[in-house]
């Protein structure tokens, strides 16, 4: 595949994603409106981005990746300051994915004024599970998407799509909110988490985990599993055996466990009954260096 084109700007993106549009309309396919594929990234892409691509490219005409670390999002600066960057790695893979263009620009083009003084707030749904553990994350993602949004909406007629990862379920969940409360033009494409041989979700932090922490790691997919197991077999859900699970492994710390609404992120009571409705597992740990968070669809109608 061919390197994709890089911009900088929001205005040269803008600009370049119309030509690639007009170019689709105007190459004879008989769709008069071509459509626009936008996977956001904080780069140090994985497997997990690539699958976020694949599934942009396969629905879309002109794919655009975005890379850029959002420094609004992190509460933690020690954790901004050794997120990873690779941008020529990255490249490298949106490039085989078929990306068309990349949109890497820097901080003052994001932030020309410094940290924004209005925000999205992420309200009630951004202030649960990692909403309690990361203040203001939410917000600072919810901004940072509002914008991308924004800088790759189609200044002509086209279907525009943005992909976003299944594993960040509550980032999918408020972004979803974002886009139908305020009115966003943008479908919102979920798609499912990419997990490793071992069943570790793909995460850019993994490359923190030594062999030790790595392998203590994978008791998180597996108590997510064994409640899946539960779902499918029509058997009444033990989060209380499945948290204990968690607990049991010395070198990992729980923050959360629970079942939850998939829209709402409400946890859901179940007083010893079968599940009857779709459900998300979801859980967050930390495992050495690493903050972990996973999840796992829960339906009773897969069994
Ligand atoms: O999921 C991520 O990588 C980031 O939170 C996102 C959506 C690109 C916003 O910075």
């Amino acid at each position: 595949m061919s390197a994709p084109r890089v911009l900088r700007t929001a205005a040269g993106l803008s600009e370049a994603i119309t030509d690639a549009l007009a170019a689709k309309a105007a190459g004879g396919t008989g769709d008069p409106a071509p459509s626009l594929g936008l996977v956001p990234t904080m780069g140090a892409l994985h497997q997990g981005h690539r699958a976020l691509v694949d599934a942009a490219r396969a629905a879309n005409d002109v794919v655009v990746a975005s890379v850029f670390v959002n420094p609004l999002q992190f509460n933690d600066p020690e954790d901004l300051h050794r997120y990873p960057r690779t941008l020529e790695a990255d490249l490298k893979l949106l490039g085989d994915a078929g990306a068309d263009l990349v949109f890497a620009p820097s901080e003052a083009e994001v932030y020309p004024d410094g940290p924004p003084l209005v925000r999205i707030h992420s309200g009630e749904l951004g202030s649960r599970y990692e909403g309690r553990f990361r203040p203001g994350h939410f917000d600072g993602v919810l901004t940072v998407v509002a914008k991308l949004l924004h800088y790759a909406q189609p200044t002509l007629p086209a279907r525009y799509r943005a992909y976003f990862g299944q594993k960040d379920a509550q980032q999918l969940a408020l972004i979803r909110r974002m886009v139908m409360d305020l009115d966003f033009r943008a479908e919102i494409v979920g798609v499912p988490v990419v997990r490793g041989t071992d069943g570790l979700a793909e995460s850019s932090r993994n490359v923190f985990l030594d062999a030790e922490h790595r392998r203590a790691a994978t008791v998180l997919p597996q108590a997510l599993f064994a409640l899946q197991d539960q779902a499918r077999a029509g058997v009444p859900l033990d989060l209380a055996a499945a948290v204990a699970r968690v607990q049991a492994e010395p070198h990992v710390d729980l923050d959360y466990f629970d079942i939850v609404d998939p829209q709402t992120l409400q946890p859901l009571v179940m007083d010893g009954q079968p599940l009857r409705r779709p459900a998300l597992a979801l859980l967050a740990a930390r495992v050495g260096p690493v903050r972990l968070i996973d999840n796992l669809p829960l339906d009773p109608a897969a069994g």
